[in-house]
């Protein structure tokens, strides 16, 4: 593709030009917006960079090992590269908090509060990177709607933060044109075409309140749920699907003994925009695959139900 082809190299050649010298920061969650941000800024300045990943322990199964493979020192590009290991930071706070929009506020205040420290350690630097891309600069401009779930992005962070400037080299690019760069740059295409993953992670798949062991039985049923799409060759034409925890517990039997376990629901929808959904129509064999390996395979689970709403009336994610 050569228009993406200058694209990646103008870019790389402005970016080393506007950075000079300086040091550059960049707060990376994995996604692919911040993921090509990261390798634009590495081949431009290599180790002028440093990318700090937060780890809030709400990611998907062996999703911060993922990150860290590509971006950590073992990996292929040039930066500094800092894992924040802050999972149980973020469990203390999330304990007993069962309301979704407390929930998503303390992590997004949690999330600004260790990456502030993190630049502390750093000092100051000269330039802040950004993730955005042209339809968050369309949608910053609409003014105030009203407020159905207060979103959380790594992008919004500047205020905390000492630096001189913001750097946002996707500015322009829709969303394919931002995983076309990526291919462009080699990133791998697990990354590149990874799903849409919300800010506050698993805690607002997790109907309630949060602990540890519901995150892992999530996380075990989520990867199930993954790998099955991936085997049925689903996971590039369905637009978002995941598993989530309901905190419904009802009987069920297991051998000769009664059970009383959680309910697992499943969600897949096809969207264009995010903004309306269609409940997937997902062929009967792979539910089936799926809700029998969660049953069998993930503890305290003894059934799995599947989410046939649209959006509206629901929305995509549980809360
Ligand atoms: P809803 O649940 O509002 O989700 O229908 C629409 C899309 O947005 C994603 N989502 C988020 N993305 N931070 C994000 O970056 C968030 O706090 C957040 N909440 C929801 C959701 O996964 C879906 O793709």
């Amino acid at each position: 593709d050569w228009k993406m082809d200058s694209f990646v190299e103008t870019t790389i050649r402005g970016l080393r030009e506007k950075v000079g010298n300086g040091k550059v920061l960049l707060a990376l969650s994995g996604g692919v917006d911040s993921s090509v941000a990261a390798v634009l800024l590495s081949k431009a300045v290599g180790k002028q960079l440093t990318c700090v990943f937060v780890d809030h322990g709400l990611l998907r199964k062996d999703e911060g090992d993922e990150v860290e493979e590509v971006f950590g020192p073992n990996g292929p590009y040039d930066l500094n590269f800092i894992r924040v290991n802050a999972q149980q930071r973020f469990y203390v706070k999330l304990a007993g908090v069962a309301e979704p929009e407390r929930k998503r506020k303390i992590i997004g205040e949690e999330f600004i509060r260790v990456f502030e420290e993190e630049a502390k350690k750093i000092g100051a630097v000269d330039f802040l990177v950004q993730g955005t891309i042209y339809p968050d600069v369309i949608e910053s401009g609409l003014g105030d709607s009203a407020v159905i779930k207060s979103h959380h992005n790594v992008g919004g962070l500047p205020d905390y933060v000492d630096f001189k400037e913001i750097i946002e080299p996707l500015r322009d690019l829709f969303k394919d044109e931002v995983r076309k760069a990526g291919l462009e740059l080699g990133i791998p295409e697990k990354l590149v075409f990874r799903q849409p993953f919300p800010g506050p992670g698993l805690a607002i798949r997790i109907i309630g309140d949060v602990s540890e062991e519901k995150i892992q039985i999530l996380q075990e049923a989520d990867g199930i749920f993954r790998e099955e799409m991936a085997n049925a060759g689903l996971d590039k034409t369905v637009g978002q699907y995941f598993a989530a925890l309901t905190n419904m517990r009802s009987v069920g039997v297991m051998g000769d003994e009664r059970t009383y376990d959680y309910a697992i629901a499943l969600r897949a929808v096809n969207t264009t925009d995010f903004m309306t959904a269609d409940a997937a129509e997902l062929p009967w064999d792979v539910i089936g695959k799926v809700s029998s390996r969660i049953v069998n395979e993930v503890m305290h689970v003894n059934r799995v139900l599947y989410d046939c709403t649209g959006k509206p009336p629901a929305t995509i994610e549980f809360e």
